[in-house]
């Protein structure tokens, strides 16, 4: 008897040391909307290895519920603002990083009313309850889409004036709108980070082909068949070899930039805009020229119009992201991002 006492006085207080252990190592509770999505998925994982406790929000609309976690999941809709203030009020958050959107182009062009709907509706919540709830910063997923048509091979920098050309960049510029209202009026800080073309294969996670609609993920498919055929959208852009230029990101940077991001507005307690990207330009055969090599195979091309909607150039300037909040995107480079999906 007195031996199971012992055992049992014992157990008590090492669970209670791991327990008192946790509550002190966590720096604690961020919220992250979209937690199971390409992006959020990294995130969680690197707020984990940052010492923060992720909970993750997903109505799974575009995910699948993950096996591989960092903590919390709940599963429901942002949109749902009831629902949303039980969450808030169970983990009393000190940071969101706010990335659950729609988020396809084409699809907003056919579809604006959803999109207005699900982008906004869903953003006001978060806001309204961050005030409520007196929350500490918040970091907002915002796209290299807000500048609209560049016609210039040079880094764009955060000032350069905004033209939103899809109903989808529209709902981000709106975003970017009511996160400044709620700084100006409620002393909120936020940290507006507008990602470039995010691509790469986070390992850890569970997401292994990222967004297949891609370029990358869809050459990547390409090169699985025999022969190997690459469609090239538009070679006739004023362009150095007259295809798309882009900027692209691996995605374990962005997520390194979403957590660097939300120190700097808990810290320093002012709001920012940076770019994130790798502020390296490529062209469509440029990359499929990298894939190719990689793959050690051949392919042809096969030349077509240009898609409605498609920039010929985006490509950042990231000195912000560097200077202010010592980010790097230390995983970007091509071959890189192109090992991963392998
Ligand atoms: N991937 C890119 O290249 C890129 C570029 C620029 C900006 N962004 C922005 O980054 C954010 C994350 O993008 P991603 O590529 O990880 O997209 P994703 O679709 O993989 O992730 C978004 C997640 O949000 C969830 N979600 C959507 N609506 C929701 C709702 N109403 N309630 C709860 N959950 C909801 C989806 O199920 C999904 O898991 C988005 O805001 C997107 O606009 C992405």
């Amino acid at each position: 008897m007195k031996l199971l006492k012992f055992i049992f006085a014992v157990t008590l207080s090492m669970v209670c040391l791991s327990a008192e252990k946790n509550i002190v190592t966590s720096k604690g509770n961020i919220l992250v909307t979209g937690g199971n999505g390409y992006i959020g998925l990294s995130t969680c994982r690197a707020l984990k290895e940052n010492g923060y406790t992720p909970v993750s929000v997903d109505n799974s609309s575009n995910s699948i519920i993950p096996t591989i976690t960092w903590g919390p999941i709940e599963k429901g809709d942002i949109l749902n603002k009831k629902w949303l203030h039980k969450i808030f009020k169970k983990y009393k958050f000190s940071g969101i990083i706010h990335l659950a959107a729609k988020i396809y182009v084409p699809e907003s062009v056919d579809q604006p009313l959803l999109y207005y709907r699900e982008n906004i509706d869903g953003l006001l919540n978060i806001l309204e309850l961050a005030t409520e709830f007196n929350v500490k910063g918040i970091v907002f997923a915002s796209t290299s889409a807000v500048y609209g048509n560049l016609e210039s091979e040079d880094p764009v920098l955060e000032s350069h004036p905004t033209q939103p050309l899809s109903p989808y960049a529209e709902t981000k510029m709106i975003g970017e709108k009511l996160l400044k209202f709620v700084w100006e009026h409620h002393k909120i800080p936020s940290a507006i980070l507008r990602y470039f073309n995010v691509c790469g294969i986070d390992k850890a996670t569970d997401n292994k082909d990222g967004h297949s609609v891609h370029l990358i993920p869809s050459l990547y498919k390409a090169f699985q068949k025999t022969p190997v055929e690459v469609k090239i959208f538009g070679t006739d852009y004023s362009t150095s070899d007259g295809t798309c230029i882009r900027d692209y990101v691996h995605v374990n940077d962005v997520a390194q930039a979403n957590v660097k991001a939300l120190e700097y507005v808990l810290t320093k307690k002012e709001p920012i805009t940076a770019n994130i990207g790798s502020g390296n330009s490529y062209s469509v055969i440029q990359v499929a020229q990298a894939v190719s090599r990689y793959a050690k195979l051949d392919y042809k091309e096969i030349r077509l119009q240009r898609r409605p909607g498609d920039i010929p150039v985006v490509v950042a300037d990231i000195t912000k992201a560097k200077e202010t909040f010592k980010w790097e995107p230390a995983n970007s480079d091509l071959e890189n991002i192109v090992k991963s999906y392998y």
